[in-house]
């Protein structure tokens, strides 16, 4: 197995751009001379996540996750290292000598069997489209609107019935048919699950096979829609329909579009919105929340135009909002779901539509009328009340203020009163990580010598001819590292050390030291001795206090002890002697 070079890891490490890289995931805001976002490593509620142009590293304030440009990529993507120097390799546009196949060998996915199964049943119902048949069910979708590239691109099938017996004929088992609820085992015999339906594959987040959601072809079928049951690959409110590709394509619109049909999203795409997903027939689950999060921040609802799907869209987006999405959305679908508003009023309208939708307290405050008549006095009371709850939530001064404006124009109550319905504002500190107590001067000492080793080639060079260990394991295992990587650098370039470091632990040690303000001196040999020595006295307090207590055994033991201690004494006397 072939391996990449520190040099080709660090040759990509330079031709990349952190900022680049990291905002093709998620938006990036100028702050300075960094760039903030919300941290996609926890439940961030304000951007905590800090990127430096200069340094080339990220790092979050809050719950410290940090690193460099690959090990933005290795945690977002869930990737190995290796694996994430190829991704960023190839966002740069840079070829590399080896091959992705050389490198690693793809890892076997543990269902890679299920998958083979699935995409064989796939196949096979794509197939039916092209037969005798299948001849209804493209009539169908020909009345439908739905064209054949959106057939091609959602992979849409027809099952006549004859799925299990195919696949069984192919040598596949019955019991994993049964297993991936492709047929049902009834009375002895076995049936096609989907027997005479429309088939749409549902993917996960990395595009593969898991189930079906079948439609009814006839109105005599019951349910409308049958989604695959429980399975090893399916459970019912972990997926969002179409969200391996909407991850990818959020990011150029800026937003995922969620929908509550499958069709919907169908129309969506028609219309050039890849970015649709649908939740499958559950409210929004926590679960669902959390993919959408690592798509993007910003979240379109394009619910149903009724009454059921406005407050829907009030219900899902109250959640979302709660999460610290930015939710927008579209208004205007004449009662309307969003499939039957394109083939009524064409591709051109519905694209319009959705690219106008209203944001989070705009929609509130027209929904809420609903609820409350402003006519009333009291109720009016509730209306300002229950958006100005909402408004608090919002994280800009600005927008706050305005839309404040924009209620008290609805409610007639100025907007100062409406201001004094805002939770007073506590000054926020930034909580900072503190790693444990560093008051230890030995821990100390350990800081500042790896600060200063971090910082030249020459204080490793002091370490390694008077001490060669260090008593605390992280930073004895980071000057082990950092030993290797002087080898081959002269200088330090710390996105690049950051490579050579493969235990999170070391990582933020690492990012923890050069960021210190207590550490911040430049590199001088004298405050390098000065810490040796330091670290010298605390081993020989350590190994005095360790002699001490051990067991003695015979009277001879005892004289080799209390000559090793008066050893030590004497070495401790000369270094603090030395120190005086
Ligand atoms: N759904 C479901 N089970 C049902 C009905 C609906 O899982 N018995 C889910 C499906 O994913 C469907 C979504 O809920 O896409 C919305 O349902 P509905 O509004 O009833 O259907 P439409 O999207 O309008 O579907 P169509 O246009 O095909 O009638
Ligand atoms: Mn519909």
């Amino acid at each position: 197995m072939a391996r990449l070079s520190e040099t080709q890891i660090d040759e990509v490490r330079a031709h990349s751009d952190i900022v680049e890289v990291i905002s093709r995931y998620l938006p990036l805001k100028k702050a300075g001379k960094s760039f903030v976002t919300t941290c996609p490593f926890h439940d961030d509620h304000n951007p905590s996540l800090s990127v430096s142009p200069e340094r080339q590293i990220f790092k979050c304030f809050v719950c410290g996750e940090g690193g460099n440009v690959f090990q933005f990529v290795s945690k977002y993507e869930n990737l190995s290292f290796l694996e994430s120097v190829l991704k960023v390799a190839e966002y740069s546009g840079i070829q590399l000598e080896v091959k992705a196949s050389d490198l690693y060998q793809k890892p076997v996915s543990k269902y890679d069997k299920e998958h083979k199964l699935l995409k064989e049943a796939i196949a096979f119902c794509r197939y039916q489209l092209s037969t005798q048949a299948g001849k209804p069910v493209v009539e169908y979708l020909k009345e439908r609107g739905i064209s054949p590239e959106v057939q091609e691109a959602f992979q849409i099938g027809y099952d006549p019935g004859e799925l299990g017996t195919y696949l069984i004929k192919k040598g596949y088992k019955a019991d994993d048919l049964i297993a991936l609820d492709l047929v049902k085992d009834f009375e002895g015999g076995l049936r096609d699950s989907y027997a005479n339906r429309l088939l749409f594959p549902l993917f996960d987040a990395n595009g593969n096979p898991v189930g079906f959601s079948a439609r009814a072809l006839v109105a005599e079928q019951s349910p409308k829609y049958l989604n695959t049951g429980e399975t090893i690959l399916y459970t019912k409110g972990d997926q969002l329909f179409h969200y391996d590709i909407a991850k990818k394509k959020s990011r150029s619109e800026g937003a995922i579009t969620l929908a509550e049909g499958v069709i919907d999203v169908m129309a969506l795409y028609a219309c050039g919105i890849e970015a649709g997903v649908a939740a499958l027939g559950t409210a929004l689950t926590q679960n669902q929340i959390e993919l959408l999060k690592k798509a993007c921040d910003t979240v379109r609802l394009c619910y149903d135009g009724d009454p059921a799907g406005r407050s829907a869209a009030y219900k899902s987006g109250s959640l979302l909002f709660e999460h610290r999405f930015k939710v927008e959305v579209v208004t205007g679908l004449n009662g309307l779901d969003p499939d039957e508003y394109r083939r009524k009023f064409g591709n051109e309208a519905l694209r319009t539509l959705v690219s106008r939708p209203l944001s989070w307290i705009e929609f509130l405050m027209e929904y809420l009328l609903e609820k409350y008549d402003l006519n009333n006095f009291s109720q009016r009371q509730d209306y300002a009340r229950e958006i100005v709850g909402r408004i608090a939530l919002l994280s800009e001064e600005f927008d706050q203020q305005s839309y404040l404006a924009l209620l008290s124009e609805k409610t007639g109550i100025e907007a100062a009163i409406l201001a004094g319905l805002l939770p007073k504002k506590v000054k926020t500190v930034r909580p900072v990580i503190v790693k444990k107590p560093r008051k230890r001067d030995t821990l100390l000492a350990e800081d500042t010598l790896i600060s200063q080793m971090l910082q030249n080639k020459e204080a490793v060079g002091l370490y390694q001819q008077k001490l060669d260990y260090l008593i605390h394991p992280i930073p004895q295992q980071v000057t082990m590292v950092l030993m290797n990587y002087y080898r081959t650098h002269d200088t330090m370039v710390l996105a690049d050390f950051l490579s050579m470091l493969q235990q999170e632990a070391l990582i933020d040690y690492v990012l923890h030291i050069s960021e210190s303000e207590v550490l911040s001196a430049a590199y001088s040999p004298a405050i390098v001795a000065e810490a040796i020595d330091q670290i010298q006295l605390a081993a020989i307090d350590a190994s005095i206090a360790g002699i001490k207590s051990r067991q003695i055994m015979s009277a001879s033991d005892e004289d080799a002890r209390m000559a090793k201690i008066s050893e030590l004494k004497k070495r401790r006397h000369e270094l603090v002697g030395k120190r005086i």
